[in-house]
């Protein structure tokens, strides 16, 4: 592997992802703005400001009681690359104000180091911090991977016919005992199953009151996605795919498939056998040597606990002295329910650029013989199956 330091595009640092689709993103929780640019995006992609209203006003907080109360209105600016509502290939610039940022809400914490929180670190690392919301380590940068997701979800639809979905699988012990998709939209959890509703929010009201936090499972899958996509082995899609959920706030866990699951399995069982009508199961999540076997991809992602609570902790300051953190700005009691559409935004940017990287090196290949069909789709780790 090359070091990151030789121009190797495999190895963006720091701020940037993708080889091919290259999303940078920049801003701070409670700065003036936080933006992206988007540079290898293919022309010819229709986009106009509005199409990025719905995915990002369903990652928003403030639209129930259940999340944090912020209220940004997260409207898109396009600064570059788009043309009479297409893409250009140039470099597509997104800007998203901010306008609700209390920092006034920061000024006792910003010489605390909070438990759970990238305080000590981010001061560890740079010698200095912007404590405004979490500043860059905040949540609120995640709304740029959103966005440009969005011109990404619109190329593998309409190019490829690849879906990419999600729905929270579990908060705290409760599962879903149903999955319909359809129900996914039509509640503020992102929950598979309309009658578990009421329980939810009894148990988020009660969870509030209480002060504490709690964390959740989010599963996101993609279909259509043809074989051929991945690159072994540094590129293996299941390893970009960890890595990009990882990246994401509070990400404590990456299931690919059945993940964990598999250590008790037998090979008998989790092998996914193969038939010339498709696949017998898909116990693999979709990814066989890191290359999509054609069949759904899968993936489950572990949040942990929100770490900002009324309720103190025990923390230093940055003399170190002890101190009680007791966190009282707007907060989300359990991040993974806003984290479903992070969570499709990262599968969808993954499987863009590993796309355009298979039709980089691979696009005379062409279809091989046999295509076995995607066949039976098992279930997603941790929920009632996906249908
Ligand atoms: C959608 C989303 C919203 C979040 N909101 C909060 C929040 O309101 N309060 C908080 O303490 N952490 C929140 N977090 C998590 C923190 O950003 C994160 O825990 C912190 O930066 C430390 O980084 P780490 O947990 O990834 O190690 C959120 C995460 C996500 C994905």
């Amino acid at each position: 592997m090359q070091s990151r330091t030789d121009g190797d595009p495999g190895a963006p640092p720091l701020n940037t992802f993708g080889q091919l689709f290259r999303v940078t993103t920049f801003g701070e929780s409670h700065g003036p703005a936080i933006g992206c640019v988007i540079d290898g995006c293919p022309p010819g992609i229709a986009i106009a400001a509005e199409d990025f209203s719905a995915d990002l006003a369903r990652r928003a907080t403030g639209r129930t009681r259940h999340t944090s109360a912020r209220h940004e209105s997260d409207t898109v600016e396009i600064l570059s690359g788009v043309y009479q509502g297409s893409t250009t290939g140039t470099p597509v610039a997104l800007l998203v104000r901010n306008t609700d940022a209390r920092s006034k809400d920061y000024d006792r914490i910003a010489r605390q180091f909070r438990p759970g929180h990238a305080d000590y670190t981010y001061w560890q690392k740079y010698g200095v911090r912007d404590p405004r919301g979490g500043g860059r380590s905040s949540a609120r940068e995640t709304t740029m991977r959103v966005a440009a997701a969005v011109i990404a979800k619109r190329w593998l639809r309409e190019r490829h016919g690849v879906v990419v979905r999600g729905h929270l699988a579990q908060i705290g012990g409760i599962v879903p005992s149903a999955h319909d998709w359809s129900a996914v939209e039509d509640n503020p959890f992102f929950w598979p199953d309309a009658a578990q509703v009421p329980e939810l929010e009894t148990y988020m009201d009660a969870l509030r009151k209480s002060g504490d936090s709690v964390g959740a499972r989010v599963n996101v899958v993609a279909d259509g996605v043809p074989p051929g996509w991945g690159e072994p082995v540094y590129g293996k899609l299941d390893a970009e795919l960890a890595a990009a959920m990882m990246s994401i706030n509070a990400v404590k866990g990456v299931e690919i498939g059945d993940g964990f699951a598999s250590v008790a399995q037998r090979g008998t069982v989790h092998r996914d056998e193969m038939s010339a009508d498709g696949f017998l199961s898909n116990h693999a999540g979709g990814i066989l040597g890191g290359i999509s076997t054609g069949q759904r991809i899968v993936a489950s992602v572990a949040f942990k606990p929100t770490s900002s609570l009324r309720l103190p902790g025990r923390g230093l300051d940055i003399d170190g002295d002890a101190v009680d953190v007791v966190t009282t700005g707007r907060h989300d009691p359990c991040v993974g329910i806003r984290a479903t559409p992070i969570c499709e935004a990262m599968l969808a940017l993954v499987l863009m650029d590993q796309a355009l990287r298979h039709r980089a090196q691979c696009g005379d290949v062409g279809e091989v013989a046999p295509r076995i069909p995607a066949g039976v789709q098992t279930e997603s780790p941790g929920g009632a199956g996906d249908g």
